[in-house]
Formats: structure tokens, sequence, C-alpha cells
């Protein structure tokens, strides 16, 4: 549920009409609802009842620093994957005793600055790395707590670009050779075992896939307590879906009811990694028709936001909502539009197909926007990234501007 809704024929977010904050905004314009995040963690943070658990809001999906900051008002933890990241948590006020860092490739310089602030943990995901962060934490005088990453080989059946718990896939580290890895880091000065981290993959709408990889950890962790090694969190990573078109997800608190009827999980601290399902239908990103070029094959409905603001239909084929800011009568004509940007590839579209009733000059909402959205935005064609706008009730905050042309090109320098 969100709060994106017709009002009167127009588009609200919030108490606020989308068209007024387009016109004093400009487009495209990425516009959240402060209401949708935290009524969403709370789901999350709800779920779990009395079990003793941590969220850590995946920083990927959304990391503008006004959002991360009301995450950190409300006590949140944060999922990292690069100092960028950290820093981010940091300036929004997050707490770094609440952090926790995955990702393949920590560099060490990242890894130093992390463990001077003093995050939660370290999620391992190859050996590599473990043997790095001993020798960094070494230099430091400090002990890295860590959980070590598995890969449990669980198919998440989503799409295989987000799909990350299978053998074939370069996160974590296989379930079946991990306890040596976990003996080894046992054995280490300057680390500190702590957990068990599992994360299988992303816009998951049904729990079997996590109960499966929940099952695998916690054998693993019954194994290594046989052998001496105590495990006091399981971090389940994030991943669970939202609604684009007709998925049927789980909401949050029967994904974690399900998790929970395995009382074996009452022995540990939970952590959760959301992004997605916190973030995505927060916020809609709302754009201008350009032109409408009506063909014999296609008709086409250009409008100002590209590929460059919202990659998702481009990279994995994504369908998002497009609806119309200002509501159009039940019987007005339609055309059936491929809704692209003005970049020059094939592969810029926001949405194939779409029976819409548009006039040059309309503003259009993508829905489901919040996350992978911005996060993902790139200067492709020397397009300045969008502005973001967050609507708290009857306010309206500008929590990012619009970037300008000189700030693309200002790092760059003319040969003398
Ligand atoms: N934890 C880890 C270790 C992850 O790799 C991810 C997402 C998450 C948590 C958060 O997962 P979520 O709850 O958001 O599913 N750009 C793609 C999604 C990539 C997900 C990457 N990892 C998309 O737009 O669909």
């Amino acid at each position: 549920m969100d709060y994106f809704n017709y009002k009167q024929g127009q588009l609200y977010a919030e108490d606020v009409s989308v068209k007024a904050i387009a016109n004093t905004y400009g487009t495209p314009c990425y516009i959240y609802s402060r209401a949708t995040l935290e009524r969403h963690w709370h789901a999350f943070n709800d779920a779990f009842g009395d079990q003793d658990h941590l969220i850590c809001y995946s920083v990927k999906a959304c990391s503008n620093i006004a959002i991360l900051n009301l995450f950190a008002r409300l006590g949140s933890g944060f999922d990292i994957v690069s100092v960028g990241e950290l820093e981010r948590v940091l300036a929004a006020g997050g707490d770094p005793s609440k952090v926790v860092f995955s990702g393949v490739g920590k560099r060490e310089d990242e890894m130093r600055r992390a463990l001077e602030v003093g995050i939660r943990c370290f999620n391992i995901e190859s050996e590599g790395e473990l043997d790095r962060l001993n020798n960094v934490a070494r230099e430091m005088g400090k002990a890295a707590a860590i959980s070590i990453r598995v890969n449990p080989d669980v198919d998440a059946q989503t799409h295989p670009y987000i799909s990350t718990g299978l053998k074939e896939n370069k996160f974590g580290i296989d379930i079946d050779v991990v306890e040596d890895v976990y003996l080894r880091a046992e054995g280490m000065p300057n680390i500190k075992v702590d957990g068990i981290d599992c994360h299988i993959g992303s816009q998951l709408t049904e729990v079997a896939p996590f109960l499966d990889a929940l099952d695998r950890v916690l054998d693993l962790a019954d194994r290594l307590k046989e052998k001496g090694v105590e495990i006091h969190h399981l971090d389940l990573g994030g991943g669970l879906g939202v609604r684009y078109k007709d998925e049927t997800p789980p909401l949050p608190a029967e994904y974690m009811q399900k998790m929970m009827e395995n009382t074996r999980l009452k022995d540990y601290q939970v952590l959760i990694e959301p992004g997605r399902a916190i973030a995505a239908n927060s916020a809609i990103l709302v754009s201008r028709v350009e032109y409408l070029k009506p063909g014999e094959e296609k008709s086409f409905a250009i409008i100002d936001a590209a590929m460059n603001d919202l990659i998702r239909p481009s990279l994995y084929q994504a369908w998002q909502n497009i609806i119309p800011v200002v509501e159009v009568a039940e019987d007005a004509a339609t055309s059936c539009y491929d809704v692209v940007g003005p970049i020059c590839e094939t592969g810029d579209f926001l949405g194939k197909d779409r029976d819409l009733s548009l006039k040059q000059g309309d503003l259009v909402a993508i829905r489901s926007s919040g996350a992978y959205g911005f996060t993902m935005a790139s200067n492709y064609n020397t397009r300045p990234r969008a502005c973001e706008v967050l609507v708290d009730g009857d306010q309206v905050h500008q929590i990012r501007r619009r970037e300008t042309i000189e700030e693309l090109f200002a790092g760059e320098t003319l040969l003398p």
C-alpha cells in the first residue's frame, strides 16, 4: 500500500498535487512519500514481535540521505556495499554500530574506514577477503566482527540478473565447504566470528526459497556449534518482492511469520536487509510528454525521462505502471504507445504497449520507482540527473536538486 492516489481527478502524493510539484520543480522528478517509506519499514519491524532482530535497510535500493535519515530516526540499521554508502549513512545520522557491510570486492581503504567508525559486522564473501580483513584489523589493533555469506544453492526463481544464491553466482561461499573457512576464521587473532549471512536474490514472490535457505543456514549453525564455533546472529538478507503489476508477494508480516515458524530461529538475533520492499512503492517518477509520434507499426510517446533516469525497464525488461497525472475520463480514446525517452538507443524505453490517452505536454507518473530508480541513474547522453522531492503530508521538501549541465563536466580538463 502507498500514498499515491487520485483525488478529484488529480494524482496526489499524500496531500500534495503531483502536477503542482512538477510545475515547481520541473521534470523528470522523483517524488517520494514519507508515510509510505515509514509504513513499510514498520511493517518489517513489527513483523518480528518479540524475536530479537535488527532491520538493516539496504542502502543501494534508495540512498538519498534524507531518506536514510528517516530510517535512522526509527532506529534502523543499514546494509552497505561500499565506503560511499557508509559515508551516506554517517552523513544521515545513522548509527555505525548497526551497519553491516556486504559485497564481494571490499577494498582495504573501505575496510579501514568501516573499522574506524565501528560497524557492526562484515559479511565476508571469500577467503581472500577474510585474510585481508584480518590483516587490516591487525594493523589497526582491532577485532573485526564477521559473518560469512554462504551460498545455499537455492533457486530464487527470479530474474537471472538478480538471482544470487545459486552455485553459479559470484556471491558468497559454497555452504558445503564453508565450515572449514569458519574454523580458519575462528583461529584468526583479529577476527571475531559472530554470524552467518545469506542473500539469495531480489524480487522473490514466494516464501519457499527463503524457507529452504533458512533451513540450510540453521543446519550450518548447528554443525558449527558442534565444532565449537558460536553463532550469535543470522543475517537473512533482503529480497522480498513487491507488486509492480500482478505479482502477489507475501506481506512482510506473512514472510516473517513463516520464517519464525522455525523455532530454531529464537536462539539467534535475526538481521534482515530489505531494500525494494521498503522503497519501491514509495516513489513515482514524473515526466512530461515531449512528442507523440504515431506510426504504422508502432506509436511512440516520447517523454522527458529516459533509461538514464530509470534503467529497470531497459535492463531487466521490468514492467512498471505508467499512469496519467491528470485522470482521464473512463471513455476517453486511447492509443497503444511505446513510452520512450530521448536517448539514442533502441533499448531506451520506460514501458511498451501501453494503452494511454495522451497529448503533448501531459504529465505521466511511472509508479514503483523508489527502489533501484534514482540510485541506478546515470548521466548518459550528458543528461543531468533528476531532482528528488519528498512529500510529508502537505509539506514538500526538495531532497536533491536537479544536476546542472556544468556539474557534469566540472571534473574534466582540456589537454595543455
Ligand atoms: N542484501 C544484499 C546482499 C543484496 O545484494 C541486496 C540486493 C539486498 C540486500 C536488497 O535486496 P532487495 O530487498 O532490494 O531485494 N537492481 C535490481 C535489484 C538488484 C538487487 C541487488 N542486491 C532491480 O532493479 O531489480
